[in-house]
């Protein structure tokens, strides 16, 4: 417990929360990534892999609680090391946040964090809580269901998306949103792996050039599924 404390007081202990909780969240955009591309595989692929996540409640509501527990930790480290760096800066910085080197990514991860987690409500509210009064389609994602083999009924994942991407204005918030996590994530994995201690001079290079990589291929395998289906590719 007083480890524990101890952890969560000193700067060392809240970059370490900070870069675990990130570590787990992207895990979880490139298994959650790899879950959207069964869209291009057709309605079985995707509605079959929906189904069998929301038959396993217990299992669900496990992974919810520690991506919930994640993104709470993460923001929270975050946010209070920015308080404590800006407090410890010398007057001379004042109206001048970062050093002139920093990259934009770096700059801005603050403002890019808070706008990927208001995305995040809003895609939660679309897509999961299936809010008919944020999909600007008129048609309620619950009453898309279709009769499997067996005759069993299961959510039309496949027709819910399509639907809710042929709404250009939506699509394109995605394609931004997305945009905005993968800057985000650019330097996010960048500075995981340095409080992780894994930047040392053997890895650096490397470390250097995964970061962006990793970036660029979540931008790409996310914004593929809105734009395959505002261009009629999918659907
Ligand atoms: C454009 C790309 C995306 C598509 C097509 C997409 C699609 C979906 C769909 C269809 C669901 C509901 C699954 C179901 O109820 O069976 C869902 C849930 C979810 N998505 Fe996305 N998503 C995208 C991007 C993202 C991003 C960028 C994030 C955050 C990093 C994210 C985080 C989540 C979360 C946390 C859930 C809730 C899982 C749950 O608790 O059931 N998604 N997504």
């Amino acid at each position: 417990m007083n480890c524990c404390g101890r952890l969560f007081r000193s700067s060392v202990g809240k970059k370490l929360v900070m870069a675990a909780t990130g570590l787990v969240l992207v895990l979880f955009a490139f298994g959650h990534m790899a879950g959207n591309l069964q869209i291009f595989l057709g309605p079985e692929a995707i509605n079959r892999y929906a189904h069998f996540l929301q038959s396993n409640k217990e299992l669900l509501w496990i992974a919810r609680l520690v991506l919930l527990t994640c993104v709470v930790l993460h923001i929270w480290s975050a946010l209070r090391l920015t308080l404590e760096n800006r407090a410890a800066r010398p007057a001379g910085y004042e109206g001048n946040p970062a050093p002139p080197e920093a990259s934009f990514a770096s700059r801005t991860m603050i403002m890019s964090g808070l706008i990927i987690a208001a995305f995040v409500i809003y895609h939660l509210l679309h897509y999961t809580a299936c809010v008919q009064a944020i999909n600007f389609t008129g048609t309620d994602f619950t009453s898309l269901t279709e009769k499997t083999e067996l005759g069993l009924e299961r959510h039309d994942v496949y027709r819910m998306v399509v639907i809710g991407f042929r709404q250009p204005v939506v699509a394109l918030f995605y394609v931004v949103a997305v945009g905005l996590l993968c800057l985000h994530l650019s330097h996010g994995i960048q500075a995981m792996f340095q409080s992780l201690g894994w930047m040392n001079h053997r890895w650096r290079p490397l470390l250097l050039k995964l970061s962006p990589t990793l970036a660029w291929i979540l931008f790409l395998g996310y914004v593929s599924v809105p734009l395959a289906v505002l261009l009629r590719l999918v659907g």
